[in-house]
């Protein structure tokens, strides 16, 4: 019999901070990464390139399914490559956030995507983070973990990000579009953003990155021998 490698779930809406935190753990256990929101992304980003319809459910979800996608790990950050160019910076601007969240509710798309995340399960173990990574991509895993921050924080953290980078947004616009997608990723009727029914929920509207890593770490240690 072959053992199946641990998985580590944490699903979340945006900016709850589980990306952050995924990859802190992958770091930690020396575990592979999958970020599952940057598949959505990259078809995102390739239906709009080729200008596809995006309501178009079987000609995105061929797209889905045909992605030329690879993730390349330098000096510790992950970067996006589709068809050969670095898009690690194009599939995070704001129209294609908003063109991932309506790919994502297409369930041919979802399908589409299924085998190619639980391809990314190896030894010595993987860290998803996601929005279904518990209930539906890794229902066997030992740790789901399901993070979450009020609104209004998470919408002051992208807000600080993008003023960090030089971006001038309204706060007000911020909270808006992320209200938007959370009804829509919640909503929707294919794999809607939930807890799973063995996660663990956290919520880091007053915990630091630290203290939340923290207690990741113990429920790994509860969980993985
Ligand atoms: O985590 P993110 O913001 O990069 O995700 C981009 C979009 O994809 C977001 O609208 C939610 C959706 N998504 C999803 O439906 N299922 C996942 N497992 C991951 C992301």
């Amino acid at each position: 019999m072959t053992t199946k490698a641990p998985v580590i779930t944490i699903d979340g809406p945006s900016g709850s901070g589980k990306g952050t935190i995924a990859k802190l753990v992958a770091d930690k256990l020396g575990y592979s990464l999958l970020d599952s929101g940057a598949l959505y992304r990259l078809t995102a980003l390739a239906a709009l390139d080729a200008e596809v319809d995006l309501a178009d459910e079987k000609r995105v979800a061929e797209i889905a399914a045909n992605l030329d996608i690879r993730f390349a790990i330098a000096g510790g950050e992950v970067s996006a490559v589709l068809a050969g160019k670095d898009v690690s910076r194009d599939i995070r601007m704001e129209r294609v956030s908003m063109a991932a969240s309506k790919v994502a509710a297409l369930p041919a798309v979802r399908e589409a995507l299924l085998q190619r995340q639980r391809d990314f399960r190896e030894l010595p173990g993987l860290v998803a983070d996601g929005r279904d990574m518990g209930t539906t991509v890794f229902p066997d895993a030992p740790v789901k973990v399901f993070l979450t921050a009020s609104a209004e924080e998470r919408a002051r953290r992208r807000f600080d990000q993008l003023q960090g980078r030089g971006v001038s947004v309204s706060l007000r616009d911020l909270l808006e579009d992320i209200r938007a997608r959370d009804d829509r990723d919640m909503n929707r009727a294919t794999s809607p953003l939930a807890p799973a029914e063995d996660a663990v929920v956290l919520d880091s509207t007053d915990i630091d990155i630290e203290g939340v890593l923290q207690q990741v770490l113990e429920l790994v240690q509860e969980r993985i021998s």
